[in-house]
């Protein structure tokens, strides 16, 4: 397994920290195969002053405060008004079950400053990952319009291929929030990786998955108790039973190669901004799906639509594992 900081996974976080952000933290923190160079955060799940506490409770509950957190945009790019999303990942954004305390100070950046910033002093070497709306990327890219050439990629947990979407019936949240920001994203020319609802509706925690960690050390048993009300939201709105999603964590896996995609042809994306019934639906050409997806010209989006097995097992291995939290998580 490599472990030495020039074969791992330089990766840059940008979070709504809200139920599976904690998974996609958590799995980074914890994962010998990845350097988590910091998080940027956002509103969209909960607001963007609780995405930063949350995020920054949870480096420390993995004994990470040295990873440096920077608070983002709280408004999408065209400044409208904002829904949360608290009735998916409770009020605290830890369904209703998170830590009393609060740790550690971000840093005077902004998280757009940060990326732009940390992807100048390592050109070449970060992943970004966001799995929030898209907005602080954007900004980034306004700052630093060469940031496509800094980065070694980009792997954005956000919208929908063929599945269909989970805010309307064709916009993934993620892009739902920001469709003005993801179109600018996705028009930057850079190698991305959509990590969608075709994947990540498929890739899932089960009871036997929580049992485990249940019975596990204390970050495993605190990830269990605030998966429980997103369980519950889950089962109610998307599968009949109790089965959980963690969008944010597949994304994060998929960035570091500890899960890797079955059917990812690369294809030409757009964003609908439209105010119509298609607004945040991510347009990917899959014309090509009869003939093994041949190559299209300009296309940088990979779109995995098929993973392979084990990465749910994998995930609560790791944080099975990970032993007792370094603060009190009361
Ligand atoms: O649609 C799922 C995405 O929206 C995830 O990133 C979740 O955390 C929310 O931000
Ligand atoms: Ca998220």
């Amino acid at each position: 397994m490599p472990t030495d900081k020039g074969s791992r996974t330089a990766i840059l976080l940008d979070c709504d920290t809200g139920v599976d952000d904690t998974m996609a933290i958590m799995l980074a923190c914890l994962s010998p195969e990845i350097e988590l160079v910091g998080v940027g955060t956002i509103w969209g799940n909960v607001d963007r002053d609780l995405a930063t506490q949350n995020t920054l409770n949870i480096l420390a509950m993995c004994g990470r405060s040295d990873v440096p957190v920077a608070a983002g945009a709280t408004t999408p790019l065209n400044g409208a008004d904002v829904d949360y999303g608290y009735f998916v990942h409770g009020k605290d954004g830890q369904g209703n079950r998170g830590m009393k305390g609060k740790y550690g100070k971000s840093i005077e950046m902004s998280a757009a400053e940060f990326i732009v910033d940390s992807c100048r002093k390592r050109p070449g070497e970060i992943e970004l990952v966001p799995v929030g709306p898209l907005t602080n990327i954007a900004l980034a890219l306004q700052l630093e319009p060469t940031l496509p050439k800094l980065v070694r990629g980009i792997t954005i947990m956000g919208g929908a291929a063929l599945a269909p979407g989970n805010v309307s019936p064709v916009a993934e949240a993620n892009i739902w929030h920001d469709a003005e920001a993801a179109s600018e994203v996705f028009l930057a020319q850079w190698p991305i990786t959509m990590v969608g609802l075709d994947v990540t509706m498929r890739t899932l925690l089960t009871e036997e998955h929580f049992d485990r960690m249940r019975n596990g050390g204390g970050i495993s048993k605190y990830m269990a108790q605030i998966a429980e009300f997103y369980t519950t939201f889950n089962q109610e709105r998307s599968f009949g039973r109790r089965l959980s999603t963690m969008h944010d964590a597949v994304a994060v896996g998929l960035a570091a190669n500890l899960v890797r995609a079955k059917v990812a042809p690369v294809v030409n994306v757009e964003v609908d901004t439209t105010d119509g019934p298609g607004r945040g639906q991510t347009i990917c050409d899959l014309r090509g799906i009869y003939m093994n997806f041949p190559s299209q010209e300009n296309a940088h989006c990979r779109v995995p639509l098929e993973l392979e097995d084990g990465f749910p097992d994998f995930f609560t291995d790791l944080i099975v594992a990970a032993g007792e939290p370094a603060v009190n998580v009361e």
